[in-house]
């Protein structure tokens, strides 16, 4: 067992292309949000030290992303997902935590910070508000080349748009490319934010809820997509989602998330077909499965904490059917449960003594346990709020 979080491993196939290690970000929260001192007074013992009130968006998470593989990050909202995305693609700075491209630290300045930038390209949950609506597809995908200097003339550039185009099936290419934003479908619009970030030949692709706002029908489209660019071009893809089933689809390592931290993880297969965490288990229960013939495996329990002031312990144990004393006490490390899959849960220890198996003290009926969301998670900032 390791020391705190599961480390999202990938199968040994060499250098991660992209691989996180240990990042944690924490967003200060400048505005004084009164409940949430309060929590922080009533703080249980084991939390962190009381100070100025932050966001624990992101808690010692690593994740690699080797070439040719699809790795999903599944949670629900809140969890951190898009808080990992954007540190990944430097976005934001983590608060502690190392990034690695090919194995090496690139400089946050300089041709360094220029690699990088076009090595790891995001793609985003709203393909509208990502194209600018007053500029053509054309001009969406000859801007990144000029910049990179990759369409030298107008001829290469032309053909560039037209490659970018069909790599996207988005055929016939020239008629696509005269096209404005509100002339295309939903799943048009993310085709052609796939081809921008596509058009500086990156090796990383983030995908941030990348199908959540397109119609059901056209979901298996864009994930048949990505699949192709992890086959035909070998590019290594995060996809974050909060639908475990389609992380199952189209991933070939899970790793889940939940308030902050990854909790398991492993081939997505196996992650599906056998969960090691009791999160996991409630994601899937959760999951629409018109071949499941019993009840749910877990009932519905809560909803995540606030993480401005997170519980002690295992972060998930206010909601969890299966916590024991040592849960509240202490937060779990990395239990390896299979080859290459692993779950921070404390069910998989072997020497636990019979105090800390024992049942867990839960607070009186009618009142929230430590870290639940309340008023504080309701006052809690939105993305960009309270935080300059
Ligand atoms: N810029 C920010 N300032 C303060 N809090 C933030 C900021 N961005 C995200 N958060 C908080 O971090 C937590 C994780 O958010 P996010 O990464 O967007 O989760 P998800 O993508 O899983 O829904 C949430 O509590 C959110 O309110
Ligand atoms: S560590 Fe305890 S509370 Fe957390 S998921 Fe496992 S059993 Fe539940
Ligand atoms: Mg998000």
């Amino acid at each position: 067992m390791t020391e705190l979080g599961v480390t999202a491993q990938p199968p040994a196939t060499g250098t991660p292309l992209l691989e996180a290690r240990h990042l944690t970000k924490h967003f200060p929260v400048h505005q004084a949000l009164r409940t949430a001192r309060r929590r922080l007074r009533e703080r249980p013992a084991g939390a962190a030290a009381a100070g100025r009130p932050v966001v624990h968006a992101l808690e010692d998470v690593s994740i690699a992303l080797p070439r040719a593989q699809v790795t999903a990050v599944v949670g629900e909202s809140g969890s951190g997902k898009s808080t990992l995305a954007r540190v990944l693609a430097r976005l934001l700075p983590p608060t502690s935590g190392e990034l690695l491209l090919d194995g090496r630290q690139m400089p946050a300045s300089g041709a360094g910070r220029r690699r990088y930038a076009r090595q790891v390209q995001l793609v985003l949950q709203d393909p509208f508000s990502s194209l600018n609506p007053v500029h053509d597809v054309r001009y969406h995908l000859a801007r990144p080349l000029r910049i990179h200097g990759l369409g030298e003339n107008a001829g290469s550039l032309e053909e560039s748009i037209t490659s970018l185009l069909e790599r996207v099936s988005l055929t016939p290419a020239g008629q696509f490319a005269s096209k404005y934003p509100h002339e295309l479908s939903g799943g048009q619009r993310q085709r052609v934010a796939i081809a921008r970030a596509l058009a500086v030949r990156p090796t990383v692709l983030l995908a941030d809820e990348p199908v959540s706002m397109l119609d059901v029908s056209i979901r298996l489209g864009l994930l048949n997509l990505l699949s192709d660019l992890r086959e035909r071009e070998r590019i290594a893809i995060l996809y974050i989602t909060h639908d475990i089933a389609s992380a199952r689809y189209l991933a070939d390592t899970i790793a889940v998330m939940y308030a902050g931290q990854i909790v398991e993880s492993g081939p997505a297969q196996q992650v599906t077909d056998e969960p090691a965490h009791p999160y996991t288990q409630l994601l899937l229960s959760a999951a629409p499965d018109p071949e499941r013939a019993g009840p749910p495996v877990l009932a519905a329990r809560g909803s995540p904490p606030s993480l401005v002031s997170p519980p002690a312990g295992c972060r998930f144990h206010p909601r969890c059917p299966h916590a024991m004393a040592i849960c509240a006490d202490r937060a779990p490390g990395d239990f390896d449960v299979a080859p290459g899959h692993a779950a921070a849960c404390w069910l998989h220890a072997k020497d636990l003594d019979p105090a800390q198996a024992g049942p867990i003290a839960r607070p009186p009926a009618g009142q929230p346990p430590a870290g639940q969301p309340d008023s504080a998670r309701s006052s809690a900032p939105e993305p960009g709020e309270e935080t300059r």
